[in-house]
């Protein structure tokens, strides 16, 4: 079985970011679970599916296919041949990616995904359920978080450069996360929590490089 570095936290918690940097210094793979979650809220509301029944969205999800290659140290994901880039991170999507995700009949579906990349070699997955339901077994998990402020100044930075929001929308960035996480770890089904075991790191006051070494030097 390949290696797993697992890293949960709340949305904007500085994951991606840090994921991509120790996957770079270790040469593992890197993988964005969250984007999965992403993609099949995005094809649900293509389907104009009621993303508040989770009805219509268990039984949806069960014509969604998506195809997975690696691809510059990552594990790239395609709908349709192609990979869906920018158009999975709208605020439309952030305000229906979490309800979708509390669908257990998608969270089946994306953990076997997840499960099936150790196939493909050693990897750094981040996600909200990764060290406590996904890969509980890994020795390296880490949970990574920050004050909410610091959070919702990382997430409009973001926003702002991909043009979905503009400089003071701070207040509405913060509601949106907040609200995220209040739905992610309320959820039934593999909440957002601290995994057992796994180390924390409050990244408030720490750079990207920090927190990555941090991490690397903790690998086990
Ligand atoms: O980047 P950000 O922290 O904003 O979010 P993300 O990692 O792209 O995840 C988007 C959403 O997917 C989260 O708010 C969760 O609802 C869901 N998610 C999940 O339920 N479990 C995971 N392992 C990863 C993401």
């Amino acid at each position: 079985m390949s290696n797993v570095i697992c890293v949960d936290g709340p949305a904007a918690s500085g994951k991606s970011t840090v994921s991509k940097l120790v996957a770079k210094r270790t040469g593992y793979l890197y993988v964005d679970s969250g984007a999965l979650y992403r993609i099949v809220t995005w094809l649900a509301l293509e389907a104009e599916i009621d993303t508040s029944s989770s009805e219509a969205v268990a039984e949806f999800v069960r014509r969604v296919r998506v195809d997975f290659t690696t691809r510059e140290g990552r594990v790239a994901y395609e709908v349709r041949g192609e990979e869906p880039g920018d158009r999975i991170r709208t605020p439309n999507i952030n305000a229906h990616v979490s309800p979708v995700s509390a669908v257990p009949e998608v969270r089946a579906l994306v953990t076997g995904w997840l499960r099936g990349m150790r196939s493909l070699g050693n990897l750094v997955v981040e996600g909200r359920d990764i060290g406590s339901v996904v890969f509980p077994e890994s020795p390296n998990r880490f949970y990574l978080d920050a004050d909410p402020e610091e959070r919702a100044r990382r997430r409009l930075k973001e926003d702002v450069a991909k043009g979905f929001a503009d400089k003071g929308a701070v207040e509405k960035v913060k509601e949106s996360i907040l609200n995220r996480d209040k739905i992610d770890s309320t959820r039934k089904t593999a909440p957002l929590m601290i995994p057992e075991g796994a180390m924390r790191i409050d990244t408030t006051e720490l750079s990207i490089d920090e927190v990555a070494e941090k991490i690397v030097s903790n690998i086990k």
